[in-house]
């Protein structure tokens, strides 16, 4: 079986843990390297990841690149619009012929669907890297840095503040797999997909105030309230205006509450100033963690 990684819902519980736990062993054991040295035990060495963009990406770009070189692999790069995919070559083609050229792929799709015609047809790993419909290696990202300054997520509990979108979803996904408690606050008309939300269960809960919400929790996250294709912008802006994680807010989670953002942030919008740049922010450790938390992705991929 070639192991996808699609989505965390579809991942075993226990292969989410090895996949978290490999992440922080693995940045442990480099820590002070440059960045291109490989792990010592260069697990892709030889194998080569392509990258397929539809949307523009600087996290997911660079830290897959780094991710790979540093397993001792390489990564070919290219924009969806500079391929034959950008023409209309049917996906499954481009997931036939891309098999026979390299080990792995991820790609950053628009519709969740495309990525899902991929895998199906693929015979190497496909990797989601953000699709309208979810983000998980954000998540394993988050995940790892909520562990580094606060110890295991099991039994913490992660507020989210603002669009129920790709990136919430995938939080929804490994609530349950990780055993986490997520309150979601988001205007009724953007919550989460409604299917998504049920992957949560019992773990998710879901309200309209973000003060209830965000009322004593470990963790505090938001990300745009306008992603990547969303077209209704100022109706966005209306909608959210009184989901702004600030100071105020802040306040209301737990005294020792950390703030995660996925980036880009919106300053101004979802988040104030100083509250990114303040002392519970951690949202730098996060961006770097995406290349450890890919690493180990890449090398249970790969393990497969
Ligand atoms: N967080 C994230 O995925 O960032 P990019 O869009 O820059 O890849
Ligand atoms: N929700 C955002 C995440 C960007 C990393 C988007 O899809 O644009």
């Amino acid at each position: 079986m070639v192991r996808h990684f699609l989505d965390i819902h579809r991942l075993d519980a226990a292969d989410l843990r090895a996949i978290l736990d490999d992440a922080h062993a693995r940045k442990a054991a480099r820590r002070g390297w440059p960045q291109g040295r490989p792990d010592a035990d260069a697990p892709a060495r030889d194998r080569v990841l392509a990258m397929v963009f539809e949307k523009n990406s600087t996290r997911t770009r660079f830290s897959f690149d780094a991710a790979i070189r540093q397993l001792g692999g390489a990564a070919i790069i290219a924009n969806a619009g500079d391929m034959q995919l950008g023409r209309g070559e049917p996906v499954e083609d481009t997931a036939r012929v891309l098999s026979r050229m390299v080990d792995a792929v991820m790609i950053r799709a628009n519709d969740h669907e495309e990525v899902e015609r991929f895998a199906r047809v693929a015979t190497v790993p496909v990797i989601n890297g953000l699709t309208d419909r979810s983000h998980p290696c954000q998540i394993l990202a988050d995940i790892l840095t909520i562990e580094e300054h606060r110890g295991p997520v099991a039994g913490k509990t992660i507020a989210w503040v603002g669009d129920g979108n790709n990136v919430c979803h995938s939080f929804i996904h490994a609530a349950p797999k990780l055993g986490f408690r997520l309150t979601i606050a988001c205007p009724a008309e953007y919550h989460p997909d409604l299917m998504d939300l049920a992957k949560g269960g019992d773990h998710v809960v879901l309200t309209s105030d973000p003060q209830e919400a965000v009322s004593g929790a470990d963790v505090v996250v938001t990300d745009t309230w306008v992603s990547m294709g969303d077209q209704d912008y100022d109706e966005r802006l209306a909608a959210f205006e009184a989901y702004q994680v600030d100071e105020a807010l802040m306040q209301a989670a737990a005294a020792d509450a950390v703030f995660l953002h996925c980036l880009p942030a919106h300053r101004g919008e979802e988040v104030t100033d100083d509250v990114i740049d303040g002392p519970r922010s951690l949202v730098w450790d996060e961006a770097e963690n995406r290349i450890h938390a890919q690493k180990a992705v890449l090398a249970w991929c790969f393990a497969g």
